[in-house]
């Protein structure tokens, strides 16, 4: 059995935080955010919104793109690693969509690897058999773990949902081949949010008194470094499993975390811009979501077309890091 992509979808939250709105609140301006990562706005859950309703809304999208009903959904796979409820998202997604009664339905914990490692294990349901069609989605709300104090890493991150339709095809038909995973814990320590005791609480006494996760911290330069050293290397091997010889693919679709780190990436590959996708200009990072929310809009602008080949790559928190070549 192969398995193709069949549809897409996303959502992004109303509120529009710009760089000038975050000078307000930390000591940083437009130009230096510009200019140190592309990024000139970015989506933050606010009001009633949250990561579910995301989710459900860009898994709408892409049932309603492949012509899916939800009712014929085997298995959804959320990937995120900030959800609304830390025992997972996914069976909500699921019954919201109106799937049939019993999908498999789970989360997936790998920060901004979580999409590409979605893909691989929807891949690997599917070509095991008695799974057909595989919602994949990416949604996270890194703006829940910000610390809103810290200019290093509060200006990065953006909220939003993206997903894609995973059907079971002919062999000749697959569009997922060639993929390349990693993770290396001794890298942990530079990007964390931990779940601490909250001052008074001790495991030494019965019941600790409430104890709560800390905001987000990163070591941006050591990321920076590990991403473009890293990156090349895991896309290289992907495509040589999927048997292309140099960058011969239509586009290159990584993780959006930092222009910096795209351009990096596209120049040791040789990718002229043009067929480099990027939107983290109006979105910021936004951890596992990144990859779908611009694979949705290159779809849906006409970029990406049918029989494109693109090659995608994820990396960040654990660390983790993979690629995949996929036809869309
Ligand atoms: N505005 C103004 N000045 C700032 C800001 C800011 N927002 N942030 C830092 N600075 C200052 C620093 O204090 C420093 O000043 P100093 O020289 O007086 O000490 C100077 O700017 C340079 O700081 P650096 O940290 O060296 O800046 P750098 O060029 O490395 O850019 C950045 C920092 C943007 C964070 C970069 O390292 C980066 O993008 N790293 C990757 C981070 C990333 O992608 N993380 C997510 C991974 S994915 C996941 O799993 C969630």
């Amino acid at each position: 059995t192969g398995c193709k992509l069949v549809g897409c979808g996303s959502a992004v939250p109303s509120l529009n935080v710009s760089n000038d709105d975050l000078a307000k609140i930390v000591d940083t301006n437009d130009e230096w955010i510009s200019v140190r990562t592309g990024i000139r706005n970015r989506r933050v859950l606010s009001g009633k919104e949250n990561l579910t309703g995301l989710a459900i809304e860009a898994s709408r999208k892409a049932l309603e793109m492949a012509e899916v009903n939800p009712k014929d959904v085997d298995l959804i796979l959320m990937c995120s690693s900030t959800g609304d409820d830390c025992f997972g998202g996914a069976t909500l997604i699921q019954k919201a969509l109106g799937c049939k009664s019993n999908p498999l339905a789970f989360d997936i914990t790998a920060a901004c690897s979580g999409f590409l490692l979605g893909l691989f294990s929807a891949s690997c349901y599917i070509k095991a058999g008695g799974f057909k069609n595989v919602l994949v989605i990416g949604a996270d709300a890194v703006s829940r773990f910000v610390d809103w104090t810290d200019r290093g890493s509060c200006i990065l991150f953006g909220d939003a949902a993206g997903a894609v339709l995973m059907q079971a095809c002919d062999i000749g038909e697959d569009g997922l081949f060639g993929f390349d995973l990693h993770s290396d814990g001794d890298g942990k320590r530079h990007l964390i949010a931990p779940f601490i005791e909250n001052e008074g609480s001790s495991t030494s006494h019965f019941p600790p008194k409430g104890s709560s996760y800390s905001c987000l911290k990163m070591n941006g330069i050591e990321i920076f470094k590990f991403a473009v050293r890293v990156v090349p290397q895991s896309i290289e091997a992907a495509l040589e499993r999927a048997g292309f010889t140099g960058s011969n693919f239509d586009w290159l679709l990584l993780h959006q975390a930092n222009q910096r780190i795209i351009d990096a990436v596209a120049t040791r590959l040789e990718v002229p811009s043009e067929r480099v996708i990027s939107n983290l200009a109006n979105y910021g990072n936004t951890s596992a979501a990144s990859i779908p929310l611009a694979l949705d809009e290159a779809v849906r602008s006409g970029k990406v077309q049918a029989g494109h080949v693109i090659a995608a790559a994820g990396f960040g928190a654990g660390l983790t890091w993979g690629s995949a070549i996929l036809r869309w």
